[in-house]
């Protein structure tokens, strides 16, 4: 059977689900998206997408009812992607209950299919290593009444899309990891993923254990986490290093080969569906084995001090913060999405109204969400300059492309209390040099003063 005509379910249609789908759709194959949430499956029949990602919008309404249908129940298929997602529990372990359901509900779907099939199952989803051969193996084989390895083929292939570039990280990936079963199982997969970039265009693939597989997920997001929490911590060095600057010194590290420049942004700390969840699993996964990681465990630490940092700062310039008006530019956990998962507007937000600050907060795509969980308790402005207006304070938070087109100009003459804490590093400070506003930023020292030696 050519890949083509192979059918294709792709079950929980989040970030990771959706895009796996309408890639596969948009590339010719005959791809069904399953979810339990039926609002959610009315809304893709209706072509509008449940999250806000740059070209999926292009490639539903392309691929809608031609190689794409969206439902609720998963039909018999020759292959079966799991892309449900893995919440963290209250002390950072994964709940794995949707892995559980799917995995039983694709069980279900196999037996139905009869005798004659022989599917693929892939787990995409982040998962500790051990759930694919432990759980959903285990329940699979119950409801399917058939054996992985004899009749179903079983592989973890780790998803590695950002927010915001989820279609371009799909289409274009650095590597594909393929956990396999057996060689049977990573066979089959290395053979759809040939049909879907071309035998000569396929990225670089790793074909190894469902452990190392699912491990490397893991490893992977807590890497990324500790480079920026690494430079986070030399920021706050930084701070208290007259004449050090921490984008320098960034730079200076980024250039080694060996280091690379990328994740090396220091800023108010990470956030978003992936990297805290992932790290405190990794964190819990370690511990139910007795070890305790302990980069892991500092990363997650510094990051949790790091939003911090800018009330610091915005005291350190205005005394007490009672009363004073505090616009926040950014309120989503990074630029180009409405995400707020663990955004860490949301910690200095509730730090501010704990301090008895007066918000003011605007974003160009995340309020609504934002007022979803804050309700009244800020206030929210419709543009940048509406937000700092009289504000004795503005704190970037999150560095969308519109606030850097503010000049200090703009601050002057807008704030009541020119003091601007740059969060994220997105103006030059030289620019604000003697133009009459405090400007304060994340990593960046005092001018050096030669008297005092
Ligand atoms: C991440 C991983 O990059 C991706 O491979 C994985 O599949 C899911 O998790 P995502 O959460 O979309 O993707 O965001 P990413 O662009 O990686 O940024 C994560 C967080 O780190 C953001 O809060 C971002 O603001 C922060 N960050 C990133 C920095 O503070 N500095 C940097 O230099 C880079």
């Amino acid at each position: 059977m050519s890949n083509e005509s192979k059918k294709i379910t792709v079950v929980g249609l989040g970030y990771v689900g959706l895009t796996t789908a309408l890639c596969f759709a948009s590339r010719g194959f005959n791809v069904v998206g399953v979810d339990i949430d039926a609002n959610k499956i009315d809304a893709i029949n209706n072509k509008r997408l449940p999250i806000h990602e740059p070209g999926l919008d292009r490639i539903l309404t392309e691929s809608l009812g031609k190689g794409f249908t969206p439902t609720s129940e998963i039909p018999h298929s020759d292959i079966y992607f799991i892309t449900v997602g893995t919440p963290s529990k209250k002390d950072g372990s994964v709940d794995l209950q949707y892995i559980e359901k799917a995995s039983e509900d694709i069980g279900s779907a196999i037996e139905a299919g009869g005798a004659d099939t022989h599917p693929l199952m892939i787990v995409k989803s982040t998962v500790p290593p051990g759930t694919t051969r432990n759980v959903v193996k285990a329940r699979v084989e119950r409801k399917s009444g058939k054996n992985v390895g004899v009749d179903i083929d079983l592989c973890s292939n780790p998803e590695f899309l950002r927010e915001g570039s989820a279609v371009e990280d799909t289409l274009n990936p650095d590597r594909i990891i393929i956990g396999e079963y057996d060689k049977r199982s990573g066979d089959t997969l290395e053979n759809l993923y040939q049909g879907f970039y071309g035998t000569d265009k396929s990225p670089p693939l790793i074909r190894t254990s469902v452990e190392n597989a699912e491990l490397t997920k893991y490893a992977n997001n807590a890497f990324l986490a500790m480079k920026v929490s690494f430079i986070n911590e030399i920021a706050h060095m930084c701070e208290i290093i007259p004449g050090a600057d921490v984008n320098v010194v960034a730079k200076g590290i980024g250039l080694d080969k060996r280091i690379g420049e990328r994740f090396l942004n220091a800023g108010l700390g990470w956030g978003g569906s992936c990297f805290p969840k992932d790290v405190k699993a990794l964190i819990a996964h370690s511990k139910s084995l007795g070890y305790r990681p302990l980069i892991a465990s500092s990363t997650l630490e510094v990051n949790d001090q790091q939003p911090h940092r800018a009330i610091d700062i915005a005291k350190s310039a205005l005394g007490k913060l009672r009363h004073r008006r505090i616009a926040l530019l950014g309120l989503a956990f990074k630029p180009d999405t409405d995400d707020i998962r663990e955004a860490v507007s949301l910690k200095i937000i509730s730090k501010l109204l704990e301090e008895g600050a007066n918000v003011t907060a605007y974003d160009p795509a995340a309020i609504p969400n934002v007022q979803k969980v804050l309700g009244e308790k800020i206030s929210y402005s419709a543009s940048a300059l509406e937000c700092i207006k009289d504000a004795d304070c503005c704190i970037i938070v999150t560095e969308w492309n519109e606030f850097k087109e503010l000049t200090p100009d703009d601050f002057l003459r807008s704030m009541k209390n020119p003091v601007v804490v740059d969060g994220r590093r997105i103006f030059r400070p030289s620019d604000f040099a003697n133009k009459g506003v405090a400007f304060r930023a994340i990593g960046l020292g005092k001018e050096p003063d030669e008297t005092s030696h």
